[in-house]
């Protein structure tokens, strides 16, 4: 009987729970903060001369030869004769001159970042393609969050839940859509911390899109709910080079509308049984949606660029090493050729609401950061130089 009654006395409500949501508001709020001291804001990385020589495909030599020209920024050096050290910035202006990349071709590349299976690395994936077309590319990106949970937000250092309402984030555009209004989305991305990535947030509100696209979809079988981003990104495309979407996890009306206004896919899997057999759903559902979906308004098909598979999260355990023989079986040449090791680092740097694009060169022993970091640059530059190629064709 006391235990019942304890019991009892234990009964959680909606008022507890809102409780705990105050509190983890809280401790959030607290935890960014101490992270971010001494600054309000998250800041770019310092760049080595040597991590900007490889960047910029050149070597000493070179680097010594552009410094007395002294076109570009020669960076700061702790005396003189010690190496030299930039910021992202500068980096960039190397970058533009000495890699010289291929100007965009066309409109704005579309990528979304997509699996409804959870933690397989979707978000730190996306954050880490934005930073790198940024800083290795020399791109304009911009980069959307358009998952709730607000997790790509955190990692540009802004709290999504205190910080960001839903005015902020794509809501005005999806509102504006069911009442049949223009919507102006240049107003809606904003600068980060990070040179030439801007963001479009997200917030908790974000859940009401699963509300209300449906509703008017119900109501008027004419709407064309799923091209909402799509016609809305249309007014950003000459501004960006790269519009990166980071998705949820779920096959939600908001990932509906980024796979839609995709032009390439890129599906992270790990390599674990779980993970692997919630492909086989993803395709079919991805598969099933495509199928579904009417053709544009000129009625063409919906088709894209890419979609390819990146195996992510990858160990020398023989369960991994069979899965991904499996995955390489399956989806070919959609393989991406690159594997992300699975790594501490990137556990560890996610936690301190960074990716370790955002680490210097003296955060971290430069073995372990090269182990994590070099497959990323190649998927990064792989990812623009395919863009590349298909703005080349486009001319
Ligand atoms: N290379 C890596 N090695 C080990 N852990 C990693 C690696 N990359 C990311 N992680 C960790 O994996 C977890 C999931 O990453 P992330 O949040 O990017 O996945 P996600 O697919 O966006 O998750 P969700 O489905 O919840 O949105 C995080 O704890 C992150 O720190
Ligand atoms: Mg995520």
């Amino acid at each position: 009987m006391d235990t019942i009654k304890k019991l009892k006395a234990g009964k959680t409500t909606g008022a507890d729970l809102m409780h705990l949501a105050k509190l983890s508001d809280g401790m959030l709020q607290k935890i960014r903060d101490e992270m971010l001291e001494p600054f309000p804001r998250k800041v770019p990385p310092i760049v080595s001369s040597a991590r900007l020589q490889e960047m910029c495909g050149i070597d000493k030599q070179r680097m010594g030869y552009v410094l007395k020209k002294g076109e570009l920024p020669a960076g700061t050096q702790a005396k003189p004769g010690s190496p030299r050290q930039f910021t992202v910035e500068e980096t960039i202006a190397w970058i533009r001159s000495e890699r010289n990349p291929l100007p965009r071709n066309g409109p704005a590349k579309v990528i979304v970042v997509a699996n409804f299976k959870g933690g397989v690395t979707k978000t730190t994936t996306s954050t880490l393609l934005a930073q790198g077309l940024s800083m290795r590319r020399g791109r304009r990106v911009l980069h959307i969050d358009l998952d709730p949970q607000g997790s790509a937000s955190t990692l540009y250092g802004i709290n999504p839940h205190a910080e960001v309402d839903s005015s902020q984030t794509v809501m005005p555009l999806i509102e504006a859509y069911l009442e049949g209004k223009p919507f102006d989305m240049t107003a809606l991305p904003v600068p980060t911390y990070w040179p030439n990535v801007d963001i479009i947030p997200s917030s908790t509100e974000l859940f009401n899109a699963e509300f209300m696209l449906p509703a008017r979809a119900a109501s008027d079988g004419e709407v064309r709910f799923e091209q909402v981003l799509h016609d809305g990104l249309a007014q950003l495309k000459d501004t960006y080079d790269y519009i990166i979407v980071d998705t949820a996890p779920t096959l939600s009306y908001l990932t509906i509308n980024a796979i839609f206004a995709a032009d390439g896919v890129i599906v992270p899997v790990v390599p674990d049984m779980l993970s692997f057999a919630s492909m086989v759903q993803f395709w079919h559902l991805f598969g099933d949606l495509i199928n579904g979906m009417q053709a544009f308004d000129d009625g063409r098909a919906k088709e894209f660029d890419f979609v390819d598979v990146l195996v992510t999260r990858m160990t020398s355990k023989p369960a991994a090493q069979i899965l991904q023989g499996w995955i390489t079986q399956i989806y070919g040449s959609r393989v991406v050729p690159i594997e992300i090791p699975e790594s501490d680092l990137a556990r560890n740097t996610n936690m301190r609401f960074s990716t370790f694009y955002d680490l210097g060169p003296n955060d971290v022993g430069a073995e372990t950061l090269r182990r994590i970091r070099t497959p990323v640059d190649q998927l990064v530059d792989r990812v623009d130089d395919k863009v590349c190629a298909i703005w080349a064709q486009e001319e």
